[in-house]
């Protein structure tokens, strides 16, 4: 059944069997990183994290301050809600050691062009970690192509059970050190994962992957589109709309 689930998030992902790990949910899995990374890290190493990631991507970074790590807070550009990469490449250097974006904002829906943040961090000898939590549901993922460090997701946003994915190159999930029980595995990706995996919501997993892949897609974008439309029409009081032009045409809509 294990098997199976990681044959199926793999072909999900774009990645091989062995680099995902199986967990709780993203913030969990984002919570056992930060520390394995945070101990190849030196006082006065920096972060980045950004204003447009939930804070489930911001946190656990946020917490190797207590380690000395330095953090910084990438700027949105607020007339359309997009990533400031201006801001992104004057913060970014040589101690820049993880940059945690998000693939698509969960409050305004902006999609980050992650090839040019990954080429830039590679650039700086920095990791990349992805947030797909909010992407996953509406666009495949290929992680052969995006080339970014980590990647975490979670099941239920695309319709299945309470389980939580974490895509590591094979080269991280090898090298850095996870806390885990002593008679665990070792090996990799199980040295990641502690205790019982949820059986029972990996079987629904596995379930929904192969009726997405029977749909052919991912939630419709004409759905996506008609609940857009919706929301601007609905423009309540209290509701804040972004009607420029440079809003709804920019690519990263
Ligand atoms: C963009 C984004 N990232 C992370 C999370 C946290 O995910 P989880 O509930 O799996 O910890 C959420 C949850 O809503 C989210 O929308």
């Amino acid at each position: 059944m294990i098997n199976s689930a990681r044959a199926a998030i793999a072909d999900f992902l774009g990645c091989d069997n062995d680099e995902m790990v199986l967990g709780a949910n993203m913030t969990t899995l984002t919570f056992s990183v930060s520390p394995a990374i945070g101990r190849e890290l030196q006082p006065g190493d920096q972060i980045i994290v950004t204003k447009l990631d939930h804070a489930a991507n911001i946190s656990p970074w946020c917490a190797l301050k207590e380690k000395g790590v330095n953090i910084q807070v990438v700027d949105i550009n607020i007339a359309d809600c997009t990533l400031n990469l201006n801001d992104l490449a004057e913060k970014i250097h040589s101690h820049t050691k993880l940059v945690a974006v998000t693939y698509a904002s969960n409050a305004v829906g902006t999609i980050n062009g992650l090839a040019k943040i990954v080429k830039l961090a590679h650039a700086f000898g920095a990791l990349v970690f992805v947030d797909a939590v909010h992407y996953s549901p509406h666009a495949p993922i290929n992680l052969h192509h995006l080339d970014c460090n980590f990647l975490v997701c979670s099941a239920y946003k695309f319709f299945a059970p309470h389980v939580g994915i974490l895509y590591g190159k094979r080269e991280h999930l090898t090298r850095l050190t996870p806390y885990k029980v002593k008679p665990g595995s070792n090996e990799v990706p199980f040295k990641w994962e502690t205790g019982t995996l949820n059986y029972e919501g990996l079987a629904g997993l596995v379930a929904i992957i192969n009726y997405l892949a029977k749909l052919g897609c991912h939630v419709s974008p004409t759905l996506d589109n008609e609940l857009l439309d919706s929301l601007i029409q609905a423009d309540k009081e209290g509701l804040t709309t972004f009607h420029s032009p440079s809003f709804l045409t920019a690519p990263e809509r």
